[in-house]
């Protein structure tokens, strides 16, 4: 059953439960995301430092995030792997690789996948808590409102056999992906 509420949420406006998972999107930086135990990288295939997220997540880290994450790389589109967080103030970092728009297909299926593989991890692990930024749209050219479909579409699905996650946040940077966010997760049936 699914509840809706405006209103004040952990710094942001809108959020929906789930069964017994609230799912909530904030405007900030991943990298300051400090009551969440993991937090999740727009990664590239070779878990490497990049640009947009990638390059946030692994400035703030340090380069023990780097060295951890080599051995599990390269990763294919819609997959994720897990490491700790160093010098974030997370206990972990799930690396997921988002399709390219009009490159990686069928990118709303691989897409999805970043999402239910992420959660998948979260709860390998017992976490009750996650932060996601809007994978694949930025370097990747993924449609900032089609992305937000097949991401809370996504956690929408899952939420009923989480047993472990209970707050799933999205971080946006921009106001309007924060409104696009809001907008897709206060209509979703
Ligand atoms: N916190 C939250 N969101 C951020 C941050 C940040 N610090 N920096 C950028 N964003 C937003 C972007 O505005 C975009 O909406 O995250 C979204 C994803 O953008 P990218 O980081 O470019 O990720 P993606 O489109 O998945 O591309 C991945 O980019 O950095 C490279 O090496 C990486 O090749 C990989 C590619």
């Amino acid at each position: 059953m699914a509840g809706r509420q405006a209103g004040p949420f952990l710094g942001g406006r809108v959020r929906r439960t789930f069964g017994a998972v609230t799912v909530g999107c904030v405007q900030g930086d991943i990298t300051s995301q400090d009551d969440i135990e993991a937090v999740v990288n727009a990664a590239n295939p070779r878990l490497e430092s990049g640009g947009g997220v990638a390059g946030a997540i692994h400035r703030a880290a340090g380069p023990g995030l780097a060295e951890e994450a080599r051995p599990l790389a390269p990763i294919e589109p819609g997959e994720a792997v897990i490491t700790g967080a160093h010098g974030l103030p997370n206990r972990y970092v799930v690396h997921t690789l988002g399709p390219v728009y009009g490159q990686d297909r069928p990118e709303a299926e691989l897409l999805a996948g970043c999402y239910r593989n992420s959660l998948a991890l979260a709860e390998e692990n017992g976490l009750e808590s996650i932060a996601f930024p809007a994978i694949s749209t930025g370097i990747f050219g993924y449609p900032i409102e089609e992305a937000a479909h097949v991401a809370l579409g996504t956690i929408k699905e899952e939420a009923d056999s989480l047993e472990h996650v209970r707050l799933v946040r999205f971080v946006l940077f921009g106001e309007g992906d924060l409104e696009a966010h809001e907008r897709v997760l206060s209509e979703l049936e």
